[in-house]
């Protein structure tokens, strides 16, 4: 099978130089990618760099190996263009369709999906023109990803720094596999909580779980390439990078992510608890480093019971016609367990794992039955965390509507 073209533009950006991260992440899982960068590009990343890494010939002009007919070949023979950075004179060029170098002509004569990942100071990315020029390639069907929020070039921090390359080499495989969808999220916030709550025993000991994060993530991910608004409350994930366009919110102990699930559930369409919250916590918290008394056995670790966020959110929901969602870990008797669960829990859908030594945690892959308070039963093979979190969107979707 002929690996699938894609085109990465480059335009010039201090960002330029994340973008070799981005292009060798697309080689190395079997993209044919064609570097095409624009002449600022070139003063952040030289041409020799981008032909090393992609293997292929790389120029920025239209007049360079005329005969081959450049400027329309690329664009047409493409499985998708991804711009990053695009800085606001790439972003505006595209908008008004200019085709003044090689990178606007191929995105004049591309027909497959167009991804953008904007980077810029963030005055530059609030300004009204650049505002209706993202508009105006949204509206065309290009994917825009949000910049993320944090340091700029300089002393600056706010929103326009380039998100993580590993999160738009996710946002181009996700378009590849499924193409530029209707965006059946636009205009809903959703929150997923994400990772294991950590409940400190002293200063220096907690009881904790294994859960990743890695699920929460994919489905934080998923909402947002659906056009959701996403709050990711996110437990002990450390490690993990924010998701593209994702408004993050750090917690550390099952208490701190009841409120900030309260909180952002206030005004949300949907709900995803997908967070490993425990059940109980230390009854008291030691001030000093609990010490071991030689000749003395230890003292027992006397638990709390810790509120269930899950419970509580589906008997006293924020809006009407909001949809839950949980998740279970079970080891025997996986659907009955499930259905219980369900029903206890009283949320509207409950995806039910079967854990086991290879399967879930920290694992790139998940299996798993979702069950429907309607009694329905939708399996979901094993394969990777987005292709689950696709299907929970699909349920929440049509649950919306
Ligand atoms: N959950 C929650 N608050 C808790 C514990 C769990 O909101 N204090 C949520 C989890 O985020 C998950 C779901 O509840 O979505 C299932 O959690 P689980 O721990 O499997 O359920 P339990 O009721 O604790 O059942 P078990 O008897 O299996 O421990």
């Amino acid at each position: 099978m002929d690996k699938p073209k894609v085109v990465l533009g480059v335009s010039g950006g201090i960002a330029a130089y994340k973008a070799c991260e981005l292009l060798r992440r697309l080689t190395e899982s079997g993209h044919d990618v064609r570097v095409v960068p624009t002449a600022s590009a070139l003063h952040f990343v030289g041409a020799a760099t981008w032909s090393a890494l992609s293997g292929n010939p790389v120029s920025t002009e239209v007049w360079d190996d005329v005969h081959e007919v450049p400027h329309v070949r690329i664009g047409q023979q493409a499985d998708l263009v991804v711009v990053a950075p695009a800085t606001a004179d790439t972003l505006a060029r595209a908008a008004h369709g200019l085709a003044d170098d090689l990178l606007t002509n191929t995105l004049l004569t591309a027909r497959c999906p167009v991804v953008f990942a904007p980077a810029m100071h963030t005055e530059m990315w609030e300004h009204p023109a650049t505002q209706e020029n993202v508009a105006t390639l949204r509206r065309r069907g290009a994917v825009v990803i949000e910049p993320a929020v944090g340091r700029l070039t300089g002393v600056d921090t706010g929103k326009g720094r380039l998100p993580d390359p590993g999160e738009i080499f996710e946002v181009c495989r996700r378009v590849l596999a499924r193409g530029v969808t209707e965006p059946d999220l636009k205009g809903r916030h959703v929150v997923v909580s994400a990772g294991g709550t950590r409940e400190p025993l002293d200063p220096v000991r907690f009881l904790g779980n294994r859960s990743s994060g890695k699920q929460g993530y994919a489905l934080a991910r998923t909402a947002a390439a659906r056009g959701a608004r996403v709050t990711l409350v996110a437990a002990n994930t450390t490690g993990l990078p924010d998701p593209a366009g994702v408004d993050v919110v750090p917690v550390g102990t099952a208490v701190q992510l009841r409120e900030a699930v309260l909180k952002a559930a206030a005004d949300a369409d949907a709900v995803v608890m997908a967070a490993a919250v425990a059940d109980f916590r230390p009854a008291t918290y030691a001030a000093g480093k609990i010490k071991k008394k030689d000749g003395q056995d230890p003292d027992p670790i006397v638990l709390a019971r810790n509120p269930d966020i899950l419970a509580e959110i589906s008997a006293d929901r924020a809006r009407p016609g909001q949809v839950i969602v949980g998740f279970a870990a079970e080891t025997d008797d996986v659907l009955a367990n499930g259905r219980r669960k369900l029903e206890r829990k009283g949320c509207d859908l409950l995806v039910v794992n079967e854990v086991g030594e290879r399967k879930t945690f920290g694992s790139e892959e998940n299996e798993a039955v979702v069950l429907g308070a309607d009694g329905t039963e939708i399996p979901v093979p094993y394969g990777p965390k987005e292709a689950l979190a696709e299907t929970v969107w699909d349920l929440v979707s049509e649950r919306l509507r």
